[in-house]
């Protein structure tokens, strides 16, 4: 399966909550980038594309949204709500983030760097 949801292990006490996430551990890459995005409109729709060769895990750190995942096989749509969840997303899946909470921070790790031509913008072509 190309897409999969993980639960990351939580270290609490009575101080709070605490995640790490670590590259080739149980983030399944390396990881080349991190990037962000907040301040979403309610009614936006971002995503609309999918990657040849890129993994990335989604994790909405704080506050909720929703992912669409499309492989051609299987279509599902997960809620992010919960910092200790994360949807890993491989090559070849069709994504779209939509209904971001207005405090959602929704941030993302992935296996490369930043590159245009990984981009596969026309559903026709996954
Ligand atoms: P965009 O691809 O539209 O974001 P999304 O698919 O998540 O809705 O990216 C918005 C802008 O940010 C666009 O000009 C490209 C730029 N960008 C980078 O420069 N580096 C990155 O790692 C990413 C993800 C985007």
């Amino acid at each position: 399966m190309n897409f999969k949801l993980l639960d990351f292990q939580i270290f609490g006490d009575e101080r709070g909550s605490l995640i790490s996430l670590e590259g080739n551990k149980n983030i399944p890459f390396e990881i080349k980038r991190v990037y962000y995005i907040y301040d979403t409109k309610n009614d936006v729709v971002r995503g609309k594309h999918a990657h040849k060769n890129f993994q990335q895990i989604l994790i909405a750190v704080s506050g909720s949204c929703k992912i669409l995942v499309d492989n051609k096989k299987d279509k599902k749509i997960y809620e992010l709500d919960n910092p200790s969840k994360g949807l890993l997303i491989k090559n070849n899946v069709w994504r779209e983030m939509f209904d971001f909470s207005s405090d959602c921070v929704l941030m993302v790790l992935a296996s490369d760097n930043y590159d245009k031509d990984d981009y596969i913008y026309e559903y026709g072509e996954l």
